[in-house]
């Protein structure tokens, strides 16, 4: 007979039969969306259309920004500001730009492809955002000539700090807000800050259009240039002024980008219910911490991220990640291996990164669904916990 006590990998009862899904998302119901559907069908305009046009308005208000331009991913958002940057630099400037190592692989691929050299900078290990002091002394001693920050899983960076970093040392502010929908800074909507910052709208975040990004900024001439640029470079005189690309955002992902954009108030406020539940329902289990919230903040909790302390908790990240498998709990590990450790930016590892290593090892983020699930993954949690030895060994 199974043993309901036990975990599942030492022969238990799975807490979740079947196994939960990862991510689940919130999108307008499809009666809503049809109607809308049809008439960008039946209109023949399925591109560079009212939707568009609707989707950049609706943002602009939204985030509070002068400019908002819809782009085909965040990276393509990222690539065009980066292109837009290299326009911009002063003779003798380095082609170096800070990032954090603890990202996903999209900021470190837009740099590179722009033509940059990334300077890896530490992580935060509490809120496992860009380290502050990491970052002054990347800023004094290799003079990048701008600074490519990230709201990790939501969590908003301190861009008034951040900014005045930069004036110190003459760098633009750009950020990756790619998980940053709905995240408030000092209760302020990110988004306005820096020169740009560029979200995405793939199904795991918080405003969804499928694939999709949206550009914003405070500064009109940029956004005027990132329209050429989306559009090839062809500013409609059909003479080329720039190596655009094509980076348009369609009628339909628009559409659906619009109607989950009016859902994301309610998207948020959701997420952080169940993730202020969910923590607090796991209190008390040695080894684990939660990343912290930047104070007075909102993050969107595009993922919920803890770090496993092995000798308390008694289990590598790895091992825990297996039993939470068996138990129907899905996991991933955002983000190791950090960029810094990838194969196709090793060449640009130039620094040490013993916080970001440590953090990157023992990153876990787990599903964010709903209450109830919440019990059941605590639940999960406390009995491998309570068999850590037997799992880390592999006996029953
Ligand atoms: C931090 C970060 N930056 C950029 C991206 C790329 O976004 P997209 O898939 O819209 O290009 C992602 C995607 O998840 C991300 O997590």
């Amino acid at each position: 007979m199974l043993d309901v006590v036990k975990p599942a990998l030492l022969g238990g009862q799975p807490v979740f039969e079947p196994s939960l899904p990862m991510a689940r998302p919130q999108l307008p119901s499809a009666d809503a969306l049809l109607p809308d559907f049809r008439r960008i069908l039946e209109s023949g305009q399925l591109t560079k259309g009212e939707h568009l046009a609707g989707f950049e308005t609706e943002s602009e208000a939204y985030l509070g920004v002068n400019s908002c331009v819809g782009v085909s991913s965040c990276t393509s958002g990222l690539m065009l500001c980066l292109q837009a940057l290299k326009r911009r630099l002063k003779s003798g400037q380095e082609h170096k730009v800070a990032v954090p190592s603890f990202t996903f692989l999209a900021s470190i691929t837009a740099l590179v492809w722009a033509g940059f050299t990334p300077v890896f900078v530490e992580a935060d290990p509490a809120t496992m955002n860009i380290d502050l002091e990491d970052l002054e002394q990347v800023l004094k001693t290799e003079a990048p000539c701008a600074v490519l920050a990230v709201h990790c899983f939501g969590n908003p960076v301190p861009t008034d700090t951040l900014q005045s970093l930069c004036d110190r040392f003459d760098a633009r502010l750009m950020i990756d807000a790619a998980h940053g929908f709905g995240s408030l800074y000092q209760g302020e909507k990110v988004g306005k800050a820096g020169w740009c910052q560029v979200f995405s709208l793939t199904p795991t975040k918080m405003v969804v259009a499928g694939e999709g990004g949206i550009i914003a900024t405070q500064d009109y001439e940029l956004a005027e240039e990132l329209r050429i640029a989306r559009e090839y470079g062809n500013d409609g005189s059909y003479d080329t002024q720039f190596s655009g690309l094509n980076a348009r955002l369609s009628e339909l992902h628009s559409c659906l980008a619009r109607g989950s954009l009016k859902m994301l108030e309610s998207v948020v406020a959701h997420r952080n219910q169940v993730a202020e539940d969910s923590r607090r329902l796991m209190e008390g289990i040695p080894g684990l911490r939660f990343q912290s919230i930047t104070p007075q903040s909102r993050t969107t909790y595009k993922d919920l991220t803890l770090v496993v302390e092995q000798e308390q908790f008694g289990l590598t990240r790895d091992r825990l990640a297996e039993a939470l498998q068996a138990e129907g709990i899905p996991s991933r590990k955002y983000f190791s291996p950090p960029c810094h450790r990838h194969k196709a930016f090793k060449e640009f590892a130039s620094r040490e990164l013993p916080q970001t290593e440590k953090l990157a090892d023992g990153c876990l983020s787990i599903p964010l669904l709903d209450t109830p699930t919440a019990q059941g993954i605590a639940q999960a949690f406390r009995k491998i916990r309570q068999f850590s030895k037997q799992i880390q060994a592999g006996t029953s």
